[in-house]
């Protein structure tokens, strides 16, 4: 039996036929909404099931008792308001009931709100409880403050899906056809492997640690919006496709694209992370170093601390839990100081800006750091980016 997503069913609020026609219809008639790329992707994460039981952006009573408690009011566990901020002034252009007709960025027509309330967010005790700082410093709680201040819930519908990049058409797959796949393969435990960097040997260890105790693992970069200074998604694609391609056996791996948002909200993040990656038909789910961290706000170990706030049966993906993992010279392999007992000096860790620092100045890291094929292709990235920035 595959996993059940989370909730029980998965969500599709992707209009098709005699409906689509009818909101196409009306949607010149609409109120118009331009969303941001964060929202687009929300937009489209809820639609196709990824963020399953969602059926749209949050109302307040559902806000209210995620940032509280971790919970929906029933009980669900769920760790992440999604929800759709607008100016005081726009939201007063919507009246309850009503029908939005959203926009992306570029002016597509994607979809439709239908409006069930309007509510005030408390950002200060949103941002406390979700990022565990107040700090703008912080790139989530910098986005929460600069939301519109008005939050608009309700269930959406999406009539034609945002465009996506060409690099990952191929890879786009939605929960329900990587259900498929999984069961095509055969696999009845699938690990998933949720990054935002660019690969490295220990992202490859733990990796291929977890794949020796189940059937497949499903790579899932993540390539909605992340801070500035991320690697963007397309360059780590293509250290990704030669990880595939080389190392890694084509018939129990399956890449496919995650389209979210990062939010930097570390644990709470990784409790997310995982729960939609039962959307996507996974058993199992990677939590390693300060996953979903950045700068130190959080505590190295602290997103797979917070899964022993729930009962396993609630979240009934399984997480694997690694810990720092690096290169040992003694050992002469990839190692954590659950399996090493050498000290400091055997081994190879580097910090994400002194490996910036190094592929910056053309530097190739240490193979046992990162697979010489992966940094050259960061050498050439970081040059272009610099080119193009005019430096
Ligand atoms: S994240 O924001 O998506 O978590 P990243 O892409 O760096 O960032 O990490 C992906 C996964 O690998 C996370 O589960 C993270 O905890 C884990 N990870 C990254 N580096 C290490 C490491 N050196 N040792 C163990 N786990 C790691």
């Amino acid at each position: 039996m595959p996993i059940a997503p989370h909730g029980g069913i998965l969500v599709n609020r992707l209009v098709v036929g005699e409906e689509k026609r009818r909101l196409e219809h009306k949607f010149g008639s609409m109120e118009p909404l331009h969303l941001t790329h964060r929202e687009v992707s929300d937009l489209e994460m809820i639609a196709v099931g990824a963020f399953s039981p969602l059926e749209g952006f949050l109302c307040r009573k559902d806000y209210d008792s995620v940032v509280e408690h971790n919970r929906f009011p029933h009980g669900l566990p769920w760790s992440i308001p999604v929800t759709l901020g607008v100016p005081k002034k726009e939201a007063e252009r919507h009246r309850l009931g009503d029908n939005i007709a959203l926009y992306g960025e570029d002016g597509d027509a994607l979809g439709v709100l239908h409006l069930e309330e309007k509510w005030i967010p408390d950002k200060q005790r949103e941002a406390q409880a979700v990022f565990l700082t107040q700090d703008l410093a912080h790139p989530g709680v910098q986005y929460l403050m600069n939301m519109g201040e008005v939050c608009l819930g309700g269930k959406i519908s999406l009539i034609n899906r945002p465009k996506t990049e060409n690099t990952y058409v191929k890879y786009k797959l939605d929960p329900a056809e990587t259900r498929v796949l999984i069961k095509e393969k055969g696999w009845e435990r699938v690990v998933a492997f949720q990054t935002r960097n660019p690969v490295h040997r220990a992202h490859e260890y733990i990796q291929k640690c977890a794949l020796e105790m189940v059937d497949g693992l499903l790579l899932h970069p993540l390539v909605g919006a992340t801070k500035k200074d991320d690697i963007p998604a397309d360059v780590r694609m293509e250290c990704y496709k030669v990880l595939m391609e080389q190392y890694y056996p084509k018939d129990r791996i399956v890449m496919s694209v995650f389209p979210a948002a990062m939010r930097y909200a570390g644990p709470r993040e990784a409790i997310f992370h995982a729960l939609v990656r039962k959307n996507y038909g996974c058993t199992h789910f990677i939590v390693g170093r300060d996953h979903a961290g950045v700068g130190n706000y959080y505590g190295t170990y602290d997103a797979q601390l917070i899964f022993h706030n729930f009962d396993p049966e609630e979240i009934e993906i399984t997480p694997m839990f690694f810990e720092h993992s690096f290169y040992c010279r003694r050992c002469d392999g990839m190692a954590s100081n659950k399996t090493c007992p050498h000290s400091a000096e055997d081994k190879i860790i580097l910090s994400g800006t002194a490996v910036r620092k190094m592929l910056r100045e053309g530097i190739v890291p240490p193979k046992e750091f990162t697979r010489p094929e992966i940094a050259e292709i960061l050498i050439n990235s970081i040059r272009k980016m610099e080119i193009g920035m005019g430096l």
